[in-house]
Formats: C-alpha cells, sequence, structure tokens
C-alpha cells in the first residue's frame, strides 16, 4: 500500500482529542483512510451497514469504475477479453495475475482438463435430493461436499493444497452443474470429455443423452463462454466477501466456496438472471408490451416491492459494461437460432428503453446490469431458468478462489470480525417463571 502525503485528521465536538489517521492510494480509484487503530485510539468503532464506504481489503485483481461503467480484470478491460480470450485464458489471468502464453495455455488447459470427472460417490450424495430440488441447493451441498472428497487438498494454508483445490473446483463446477440439471430431469449423467473446450464440454454434458450425441453450435458455445468470461470476477461482491470471511477462519476452500455459492443465490445478486427472465415472461404472460407502462408505474410505486429487475447495482452508476457484451451476444444467439423476432427479447429492450428515460431510473442512475440479458441468452441456448444462478456459479469460482487465495496470501490478512452498534436491552436480571409478565 503506498502511504499519501495527505493524511485525515478526525475531530469530535466533545473535546475528545483528535485522531491522524493514515491514508493510501491504490494504483487507480479512491483513496482509503486507514481506521485500523481508531477503536485503539478513541474507542469508538465506524459503523457502516452494508460496507457503502468500507474498503475490507487491499486487492490487485478486478478493478471497476462505477461511474465510467469500466471493469477490469488484472488491468485488461472486458471488452477486450471478451472478444480475444476464452474462458480458461481468463481464468489463468486471474489466477496467476497474467494472460497465458501459448505454453502456459497449453498447459492449464491440459491441468485443468485431467481434473473434470468428480468421484463417483458424488452420484450417490446427489442421488438424496429431491428431483426438484432447486440446483442452488443441490450445488451448494455438492460443493461443500466436495471436502469430504479431496482430503489431499484442505488445507488452505498450503499452497500446493490451495492450487490443486483451485484447479479442481474449476474443473468440477461444469461436471457438477450439469450433474443436477440431469438429475432433475431424469436422465443418465454425461461424463466429461475432454478433447472439448471447457465450454463445450458444459453444454455437451447438459444436452447430450446416450442415445444422441451432441452437435455444438459454435455460437453458442462462443455465448456461453462469453457468459463465463463476463461473470468470472467482480471485485469485493456479496458472494466474494462471504468467500473471503468465510475462509478468513482458516476453513477449507471447499467449504469457502459453497458459502460463496449460497450467498449468491439470493435475488439481489445472482439470483436476479432466474428473477429477470422470470418478470419477463410475467410481464409477456399477462400482456406483454401493452403492459409495460402499468409494470413500469408498479416498479416506480414506493408501496410495491416490485423491482425492476435486472437494473441497478451498488457500484455500476453507469450501463454495466457485461450488459452491453451480453446484450450483443443475445442478438448473435437469437439471430442464430432464427428467433430475431422472440417476444421476450422484444420486450426486454422496449422495458430497456423506457427505463433509460424515465425520470426515476434517470435520477437514480438505475442501468440494465449483466442479469437483464444474460437470462434470454441461457434461455435461448437451452438452459433451464432455474439454473441460471448455477451457471453463473460456475462461472464465478474462479474469481472466489482468485480472491480467496490472494487474502491468505496477505500478510495482513486476519479472520474477518466485524463489529456493531448494540441498540438491543442493557444487563438485567432473569426472573423465575412465576414472575415473567
Ligand atoms: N427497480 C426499481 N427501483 C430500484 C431498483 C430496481 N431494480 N434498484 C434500485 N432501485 C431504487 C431503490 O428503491 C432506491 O430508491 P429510493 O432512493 O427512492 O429509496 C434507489 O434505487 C437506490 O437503490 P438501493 O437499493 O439503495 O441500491 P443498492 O446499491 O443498495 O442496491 C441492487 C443495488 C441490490 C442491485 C438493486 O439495484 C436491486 O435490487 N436491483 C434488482 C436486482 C438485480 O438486478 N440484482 C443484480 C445485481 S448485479 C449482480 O449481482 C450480478
Amino acid at each position: 500500500m503506498t502511504p499519501s502525503d495527505v493524511k485525515a485528521t478526525l475531530t469530535f465536538s466533545d473535546g475528545s482529542p483528535s485522531v491522524e489517521l493514515p491514508i493510501y492510494k491504490g494504483s487507480v480509484g479512491p483513496q482509503v483512510i486507514d481506521i485500523r487503530k481508531l477503536y485503539a485510539q478513541t474507542g469508538r468503532f465506524t459503523y457502516d451497514p452494508g460496507f457503502m464506504s468500507t474498503a475490507a481489503c487491499s486487492s490487485a485483481i478486478t478493478f471497476i469504475d462505477g461511474d465510467k461503467g469500466e471493469l477490469l480484470y488484472r488491468g485488461y478491460p472486458i471488452e477486450e477479453l471478451a472478444v480475444n480470450c476464452d474462458f480458461l485464458e481468463t481464468c489463468h489471468l486471474l489466477l496467476y495475475g497474467d494472460l497465458p502464453n501459448a505454453a502456459q495455455r497449453a498447459d492449464f488447459t491440459k491441468r485443468v482438463t485431467s481434473h473434470t470427472m468428480v468421484n463417483e460417490q458424488m452420484q450417490f450424495f446427489l442421488r438424496g435430493f429431491r428431483r426438484d430440488a432447486h440446483p442452488m441447493a443441490i450445488l451448494t451441498g455438492l460443493v461443500g461436499g466436495m471436502s469430504a472428497f479431496y482430503h489431499d487438498s484442505t488445507d488452505i494454508n498450503d499452497p500446493h493444497h490451495r492450487e490443486i483445490s483451485a484447479i479442481r473446483l474449476i474443473a468440477k463446477m461444469p461436471t457438477l452443474v450439469a450433474m443436477a440439471y440431469k438429475y432433475s430431469c431424469g436422465q443418465p449423467y454425461i461424463y466429461p470429455k475432454n478433447d472439448l473446450s471447457y465450454a463445450s464440454n458444459f453444454m455437451r454434458m447438459m444436452f447430450a443423452t446416450p442415445c444422441e450425441e451432441y452437435v455444438p453450435n459454435d455460437v453458442l458455445v462462443r455465448a456461453m463462454d462469453r457468459i463465463f468470461i463476463l461473470h468470472a470476477d467482480h471485485e469485493q461482491n456479496a458472494s466474494t466477501s462471504t468467500v473471503r470471511l468465510c475462509g478468513s477462519s482458516g476453513t477449507n476452500p471447499f467449504a469457502a466456496i459453497a458459502a460463496g455459492v449460497a450467498c449468491l443465490w439470493g435475488p439481489a445478486h445472482g439470483g436476479a438472471n432466474e428473477a429477470a427472465l422470470n418478470m419477463l415472461e410475467d410481464v409477456h404472460r399477462t400482456g406483454g408490451i401493452e403492459r409495460i407502462g402499468e409494470f413500469i408505474r408498479r416498479v416506480k410505486d414506493k408501496n410495491s416491492s416490485v423491482k425492476l429487475m435486472g437494473f441497478g447495482h451498488r457500484v455500476y452508476k453507469n450501463y454495466d459494461p457485461r450488459a452491453k457484451l451480453m446484450r450483443e451476444t443475445c442478438h448473435e444467439v437469437l439471430g442464430a437460432l432464427g428467433m430475431g423476432n422472440d417476444p421476450i427479447l422484444k420486450l426486454a429492450m422496449a422495458l430497456e428503453k423506457i427505463a433509460l428515460e424515465d425520470e426515476y431510473f434517470v435520477s437514480r442512475k438505475l442501468y440494465p446490469n449483466v442479469d437483464f440479458y444474460s437470462g434470454i441468452v441461457q434461455r435461448a441456448v437451452g438452459i433451464p431458468v432455474s439454473l441460471f444462478t448455477a451457471v453463473f456459479a460456475l462461472a464465478r469460482t474462479v474469481g472466489w478462489i482468485a480472491q480467496l487465495n490472494e487474502m491468505i496470501g496477505d500478510p495482513e490478512y486476519k479472520i474477518g470480525r466485524p463489529r456493531q452498534l448494540f441498540s438491543g436491552a442493557v444487563r438485567r436480571q432473569v426472573k423465575p417463571l412465576a414472575q415473567r409478565v
């Protein structure tokens, strides 16, 4: 961390002595005020629910400029990665800090593909779930369960264990997600095929059957790969912070990633892609484009809990750059499938247009996020709506691991332990049952 020449001075109106706080500069982005010694010096905590102004770590992986709508992985703009690289190159970049050269690419791909199978016992574990279980419930269980299968890579303090668990998680996530899908529709699991690319292997495990081989469509495979790249990391979002907090206790990587999967499930986070498509289908079913005006009125009504899913972001106060790329992919995919007149796409575009011109959305800087279009693409590829968030989890796994490993390697790392502003009852005595009112 580079110290700034400027210092922050905190003064109090009750006469308590003021304190001087160091300020650090990042390579880009806002400076941070170091408050680590604040409690020791003043006996006071800071209060910041939702981490609106708090940097909980220092990181060199992903940078977002929410006002500009810019997203960089290790300094590379997402727009360049999305058109010039594939997902495994992006994984290499996030994990090791740079894009691979040809030899590194071949070596990394070989290491990942040689771990795509899961322990055969996983099938029996999966069999314990109801067939209609939500895929995210299954995935949370299966990923956590991996720690019971791979004992030789559970020591977070051992760099070799961290490396092998990273490769295992990236390699096995597509297999687990496809198994969860096959289980839900009662079809046999399809084993991975290691001469295929990461994305086409996933699609084959999803859509092939023992009686019919899956013939990959290049446009769809490329779209799937792009979905993976766009979702690979997003700095200190809720699920990544969950992984860091969970991993900070020294728990094993599989348990920490399972915590990330659980957090991602929520509709305010990764679950928004499922919620956005359900919303579009609901509006379509109940009147379609004709009903948009009434729907937008409900979204703006403070007494209703209706939100325009796939819109708004804690950090982006401009168009999410991933949404732009996803919108482009959406048109490519629907065009390639002859679905250019898809009513859900038309509805999404009409909703987007109205929202981008409406004062409510403009004044709050609410723009489409990646989830607004990713659901339409996934649906066109043939992925069921309930599996959308699991696909997101598959892609985000590399980001979670890169962030977890960065934290463990950081000499300043400590177990995460937030403080609180207590507002409950002060000390009181337990009364015998007969005297309680
Ligand atoms: N529809 C309608 N109003 C919205 C929306 C929305 N999608 N998002 C925010 N607002 C309004 C809020 O009601 C609030 O209005 P107010 O100032 O009048 O009270 C204002 O905009 C600010 O919103 P906050 O909720 O305070 O913003 P926050 O940063 O806490 O939330 C969030 C961001 C959770 C993403 C929110 O925009 C949302 O719920 N969006 C819909 C869900 C979604 O698409 N999530 C995906 C996020 S991207 C991802 O995880 C990959």
